[in-house]
């Protein structure tokens, strides 16, 4: 039996792997899942196994996964495309006979009607169908997505704006990456958790007024939420060289945030990972300190 993780060289396969170990798996009961040797030399140093893989070419799974197996399914990152890509993870996992099936989804799983949710919902949807055992992490945004590598923070500090379509007052409950990881590692590494949908996300829900009021606090430097409608937010993101489908996908993910879809506080997080979860003032401390590139 091994533990199985696609997706491993990305950061939050990598993080999960980490705690993996870090737990007390044995290395060699764990394959990560990488698109090519190079890029996973560090797992295999540490004594992880390796097994090289595609979303894009089913063949590359023939063998992926041993019957008893626990595999977990990170989603991709080709928006629109991912269903397909996952299928051939699905189809593989149920021909080998694995024991239990994660995916880390989207939170609000079949209720999430935005774009960026629809990969996840046909995966979620094909994994029921194939009778597999599954585990649903449903999970909110990360942190990272406004305090950290994939938001621009910095940037909003120099403008002293963070500029969005969110409408005033509406709330989002993120959590940082680590910590969906140590959810994750819970879930594949002990039982209990089979054919269980888990919600999860930050504990307090925040605003972006707060936001901007935490980053003004810590940096000394003020710092306002501005909500500008969808189209002038389309109209930004497109001007700053985004492409255009990608830009509609991030101001329908902020009407998503005004309709209260990413707000609610279930709890499911904190108890899986045995502590509160990071609050977003440590993130944006964490992200000042060591600001990410900035592209
Ligand atoms: N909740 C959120 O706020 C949020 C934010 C961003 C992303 N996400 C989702 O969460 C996932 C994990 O996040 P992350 O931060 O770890 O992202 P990440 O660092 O970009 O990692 C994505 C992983 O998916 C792998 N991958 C992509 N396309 C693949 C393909 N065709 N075949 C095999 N593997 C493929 C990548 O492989 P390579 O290492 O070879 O590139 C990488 O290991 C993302 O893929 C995305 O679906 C969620």
């Amino acid at each position: 039996m091994s533990i199985v993780i696609t997706g491993a060289t990305g950061q939050l396969g990598g993080m999960i792997i980490a705690d993996l170990l870090a737990a007390g798996v044995p290395a060699d009961g764990i394959t990560a899942i990488a698109r090519s040797r190079e890029k996973a030399a560090d797992l295999v140093a540490k004594g992880v196994r390796a097994h090289i893989a595609d979303y894009d070419r089913p063949e590359t799974f023939t063998g992926a996964f041993q019957s008893g197996d626990r595999v977990l399914l990170i989603s991709g990152t080709d928006v629109g495309r991912r269903a397909p890509q996952h299928a051939a993870v699905i189809d593989a996992a149920k021909a080998a006979g694995v024991a239990q099936l994660g995916y880390v989804g989207v939170f609000g799983g079949p209720k999430a009607d935005f774009l960026l949710a629809a990969d996840h919902r046909e995966t979620e949807q094909l994994i029921l169908d194939s009778g597999l055992p599954y585990t649903f992490l449903r999970s909110n945004w990360y942190s990272e997505a406004y305090a950290g590598d994939i938001g621009d923070l910095p940037g909003a500090v120099e403008r002293g704006a963070i500029v969005t379509n969110v409408a005033a007052g509406s709330r989002i409950a993120t959590a940082p990456r680590a910590d969906y990881a140590a959810a994750a590692a819970v879930v594949m590494n002990e039982d209990g958790h089979l054919n269980k949908a888990y919600e999860l996300g930050g504990d307090t829900a925040w605003s972006f007024e707060e936001f901007a009021e935490e980053v003004s606090r810590q940096t000394g430097k003020k710092v306002v939420h501005t909500s500008v409608t969808g189209a002038e937010r389309r109209a930004i993101l497109i001007g700053a060289g985004l492409p255009a489908a990608f830009a509609e996908v991030l101001v329908d993910v902020d009407d998503a945030i005004s309709r209260g879809l990413l707000s609610a506080t279930p709890g499911d997080l904190s108890r899986l990972i045995g502590r509160p979860t990071t609050p977003i003032a440590d993130s944006i401390a964490a992200a000042l300190a060591s600001p990410a590139p900035r592209s």
